[in-house]
Parts: structure tokens; sequence; C-alpha cells
């Protein structure tokens, strides 16, 4: 039996518990996220050169393709692709192509915007969208006006009534002899909320399903970088794009940083979330630190310009240039982190670090949460401390009363990173159950966690698009789907309520059962959380004492047959949240299904 004493909360829950947390890695944003669907757009040669550029000349005609240093349209892109044309004609063009991030998704009538910037002698290109199997035109334009000086040209390519499919590429074609040169191509389909330079609809709408309440960003690794040179340097990822140079990610590909400071901040703001904003704190991967001192002194502004740029109204000289790039409006800013994982800095450098980006943030920003990577001794105490935890399920199952024992007197915890690592390239059930069964500890320890965000959040599953196995939601170029990990995170948070109600399970429990009971006193509801992880189903009365249970409870179920059942891009729906009624009139005599988890809406005044 549990029994549920709903008149009397132990305390009150977080309501900040659940988020999310994204770094570039498993090719999240650009191959992700990031709606820009040509893949190498500004011809990096110290990384990828002209890899997902290939000649492709029709008939007779005859082009070839090759970097050239130092001619560029921006100080950041420098580095250019010319094509040179020695056979061409209306009949047989010469050509060049790009295969996008594993293709290109095309959608019937629908228009995608591009642009590109070039110099030549050609005058003209035409610009198409080309099925890769048929070979079929899909869509096509002639983009004119092309001279011997840089200039950017904008055009716009339209599908009719084709089969929606990600087996396209886009192509430039060349219809007389000539050179012109080429750089940041690119290519977005309708982004999220119309944004320009925006987020994919189908991602975002995932991460709204999960009903978070903020962002980590940027990282996890991708903020440190493995070099001090490579960390995320917001700077570099304001303005315009070719203004922004892009750099390496510790996952080993580069970043266009199209997901730039600004964009990230839009993409909290279009989930009407809020950021959580990590700064680098002057440690890299690979163990280089800066001394604190004069030495830190400038990551320590740096940081100060990166909050004003969040949070500072546009009198102030970095709020001043987020209005000049088109967001006169603050964003809500109430955390800031203060490093990643710093507990991995063996030289013990944090203690000295720590105490100098603490107290220049804390004294210009009192009142905004300081959250360390790392317990610290020396400065101001953090407001929070980020823990992570990438475990198996068994180990999960022996850990959900972990925080029971955290003495209540030090700073609160955000489990800013946590998964259980089972099933690739996405969590199977067998981890979903044991991630309910830990979240129900969070949730009864919500006065001391604050906030937590299962991680890595995004995964593309083409080969190769994969760093880190065990992800919450996969895609490819086309399609996305979650992994029964993401549907219990979902349920989770959905079904949040305010307090934590006291409750005593009584009578023969299996192992790996495992329970959590909040309640939302202003909507009259009990989220009564049920998490067997056996492979027998459990029998359960529930008995609620000092409120009145009325109607039929609604039960939301994930389950399956097996804990390797899972979801995939192929097969996105095996496991997902199916919903019933159960009666209450009688009591309520439950069955717990085997390998579930359920979430009982009780109505109760
Ligand atoms: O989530 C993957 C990585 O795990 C993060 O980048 C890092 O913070 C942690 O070690």
């Amino acid at each position: 039996t549990l029994t549920i004493q709903a008149d009397k909360p132990a305390h009150p829950v977080s309501p900040m518990l659940y988020g999310l947390m994204t770094e570039e890695i498993n090719y999240s944003y650009d191959g992700g996220l990031y709606a820009e669907m040509v893949r190498n757009r500004t011809f990096h040669h110290d990384w990828s050169g002209m890899q997902h550029w290939i000649v492709d000349n029709a008939g007779d005609s005859a082009a070839t393709i090759k970097m050239v240093a130092g001619d560029g349209p921006s100080e950041a892109l420098l580095d250019s692709m010319r094509v040179d044309i020695t056979t061409a004609t209306d009949a047989a063009p010469a050509g060049v192509r790009n295969d996008g991030w594993w293709g290109m998704a095309l959608k019937p009538d629908t228009t995608y915007e591009g642009s590109f910037y070039a110099r030549g002698d050609l005058g003209s290109v035409t610009v198409s969208l080309v099925n890769n199997t048929t070979g079929r035109v899909v869509a096509t334009t002639t983009v004119d006006g092309i001279t011997g000086d840089w200039k950017q040209h904008t055009f716009s390519l339209k599908t009719a009534r084709i089969e929606a499919s990600a087996n396209n590429h886009l192509l430039l074609s060349f219809k007389k002899p000539g050179s012109v040169m080429f750089q940041l191509v690119s290519l977005f389909p309708p982004t999220y909320k119309n944004r320009a330079n925006g987020n994919r609809t189908d991602l975002m709408e995932m991460m709204a399903g999960m009903h978070p309440k903020f962002l980590r960003l940027p990282g996890g690794n991708y903020l440190e970088g493995d070099t001090v040179e490579e960390r995320f340097d917001w700077k570099a990822t304001l303005g315009p794009l070719a203004d922004r140079p892009g750099h390496r990610s510790p996952w080993n590909y580069p970043s266009t940083d199209g997901m730039g400071l600004l964009e990230f901040l839009e993409w909290t703001e279009d989930l009407n979330i809020e950021p959580v904003l990590a700064v680098y704190a002057g440690y890299s991967l690979k163990g280089t630190h800066i001394a604190a001192g004069a030495h830190m002194q400038p990551f320590v502004d740096d940081a100060l310009d990166e909050i004003e740029f969040t949070m500072g109204s546009a009198d102030t000289k970095w709020g001043a240039v987020r209005a000049k790039l088109g967001h006169p409006q603050p964003f809500p800013l109430h955390y800031v982190e203060i490093g990643n994982e710093d507990n991995l800095d063996h030289s013990g450098s944090y203690e000295e670090r720590w105490p100098q980006f603490a107290k220049a943030i804390h004294d210009k920003y009192p009142n905004l949460k300081l959250i360390a990577t790392a317990p610290v001794k020396r400065g101001l105490q953090p407001d929070l401390i980020d823990d992570h935890y990438y475990k198996r399920a068994e180990e999960f199952y022996t850990m959900t009363d972990h925080y029971d024992h955290v003495p209540r007197t030090g700073p609160k915890i955000f489990v800013g990173e946590w998964a259980t690592r089972e099933g690739s390239p996405t969590t199977d059930l067998g981890a979903a159950l044991a991630d309910a069964a830990w979240m129900t500890g969070m949730e009864r320890n919500s006065d001391l966690i604050e906030m937590s965000a299962y991680a890595p959040l995004f995964v593309n599953v083409n080969p190769g698009g994969m760093q880190w196995e065990s992800d919450l939601i996969g895609y490819d170029a086309a399609k996305s789907y979650g992994s029964p990990s993401y549907y219990a995170q979902s349920m989770f948070a959905q079904y949040l309520g305010t307090e934590v109600s006291q409750t005593q399970l009584t009578g023969g429990v299996h192992t790996r059962f495992f329970t959590s009971v909040t309640r939302d006193p202003a909507k009259g509801e009990i989220y009564v959380k049920l998490v067997n992880g056996s492979t027998d189903p459990q029998p359960l009365d529930v008995k609620v004492e000092g409120a009145a249970v009325t109607g039929p409870a609604a039960v939301i179920t994930l389950k399956g047959d097996a804990r390797t059942a899972t979801n995939s891009i192929d097969d996105p729906t095996r496991i997902v949240p199916q919903t019933s009624r159960l009666r209450t009139s009688a009591g309520i005599h439950h069955t717990v299904p085997p390998l579930s988890v359920q979430v009982l809406v009780l109505t109760a005044k």
C-alpha cells in the first residue's frame, strides 16, 4: 500500500527542477538543431577543406575546384572555393554540388532561402536542388549580378509536389567558361517561429514537449575547448555570419558558430525558458589553466561582459551591442555557472580561479545565483554545486537515496548532467526505467536539488554522427524521434507538482520499485509516479489521507516487453506513453505493469 498524506507536504518542489543541457556534440547544432542545410559552408581548409563539395559536370563540360587562401568577403572568412570552368554550355553545364548533412531534407511546396558570397567573371550561376537517386531537379533559380567584387547574393528555391526525403543535394551550375569564387554558401528551410538563421522545427517541438524550465549553455566540454584558444569565445560568435570564423570543438569537428550566443539566448526565448549561462573559467580540457590573478582578469572581464550582453539593459555597453543585433530586451538571467567539471582539473587551480570569478560577478550582480562545478573551500560559497552522473541502470537503482543523506546546510545541487548510459545511439527502455527511478530520488530531494538536466540531449544517428553513445533525442536530416528516456523525462516534468507529499510504502514490494508523489493544490491534483523496473507486475493500493479523491484517475504509462526495447529513426514510436483511466470510487486498486513507468493523475481537493 502506498499511503499519501496529502495535507502534510514534506517540502516544496523546486519549480526549476527539470531543464535542458546541450553542447556541440553528436552534431547537435551544425548537422542538427541549427537548420543550415549546407555542410562545410565556409571551406575551412584547416579542418575539412573541400569536403562535401564535389565537382558535378554534365556531359562534356569541365570544371575544377580548389581552395584559395587570403581571398574572401570578410576578415573572418579568407579561404574561399574557386571554381574554374573550361567547358560549359546551356545544354551541358559544369557544376559543383554540396551533399549536405547526410543529405538535404526537402518537403513539398516549401520555400528554402539561400545565399552565398561570390566574385568572378561569370555573371550568373544557376542554383538547384536535385534528387540524388533520380537526378531530377526539384527546384531551381538563377542568381545574376556576379562581378569581380565580393558581394552577398540571395535566392529562394521552391519545391513543388515532391515526396519528402533527405535524398537531395544542392547544385551550383555554370553555363559558360570562366571563374568564380564562393564563400558562405547557405540554405535554410522554414525554421521554428520563422527565425532567420534559426532552428529546426521538429527538434524545437521535441524540446518543448519536455516541459523544461531552463537551458544550460553552451556546454559541457564545448565551453572549455581542448585548449584556451578553442574555448567557446562568445564574442567571436556574434553578428553577421561572415564575421564568425568558427572554431574547432573538442568533439573533433569544426563548429561554424552559426549557433552563437545570441542564437542560444533566442532559443531559450522561443521555448519560454531561461538561460543558465556557463562562463569560461580559465581551464581547458587538455589540462591548461590560466593562473588566477592578473593573467585571469581578461577572462573575468569577458565573463562580466557576457553577463551584461545577456541581461544588461540596452543602455549598458554590451546590452547596446545586443540591441544593435536586433534584441533590445534583456534576457532573464538568474543563474551563472563558473566553468565546467573543474573537479577534473587535478592541479586544484579551481580553488584559486573560483574566488576571482565569483567575487567579480557577485560584486556587480549580487542577485545572480552562482554555480560551482566542484566543491570549493575558498572565497564565496556557491549557491549551487553542479554534480554529474553517467551511470549504468543497476548503479542508478542502488543510489536513488543518494541525496536523502546529504546535509541541507551547504549549497543547493544542480544535477547538471546525468543519464543512464544503456542503448545506442539513443537509450533503451532499461535506461528509461533507471532514469525514472533516479528522478523519483531527485523529486523527493527537490528541497536540495534545485535543478537537473539530462545529457547529452541530441545525436545525429547517421554513421559518424555520434561521439557519445546513449543520447535522448535522435535524428537525421529529415526525421527525429525520442528515446524511451525522452518520454520518461517528459512525463516527470509535465506532472510536476508544487509540493512533495509525505508517503509510506508498506507490504510486499519488488526490488526495483520506486515512487514519488507530488501535489499541486492550486490545480487540485496529485501526481503519483510509479517505476517498476522488475519483470513482475506490482499490485498496489493507493490510499490518500487529508484530501478527497474524486472521479477517475488518468494513468499515463510507458512500458515495453524487454529492457532492450527501444525507439529508432525507422521505428520511432515503439515505446511511447499511453493514457488510460482508473476508477477510484471504490478505492484505488492498481497493478503497475512489469518494466513500466506510470503517472497516476488524481483529482483531489
Ligand atoms: O555530456 C558529455 C560530456 O560529459 C560533457 O561535455 C562533459 O561536461 C561531460 O564530461
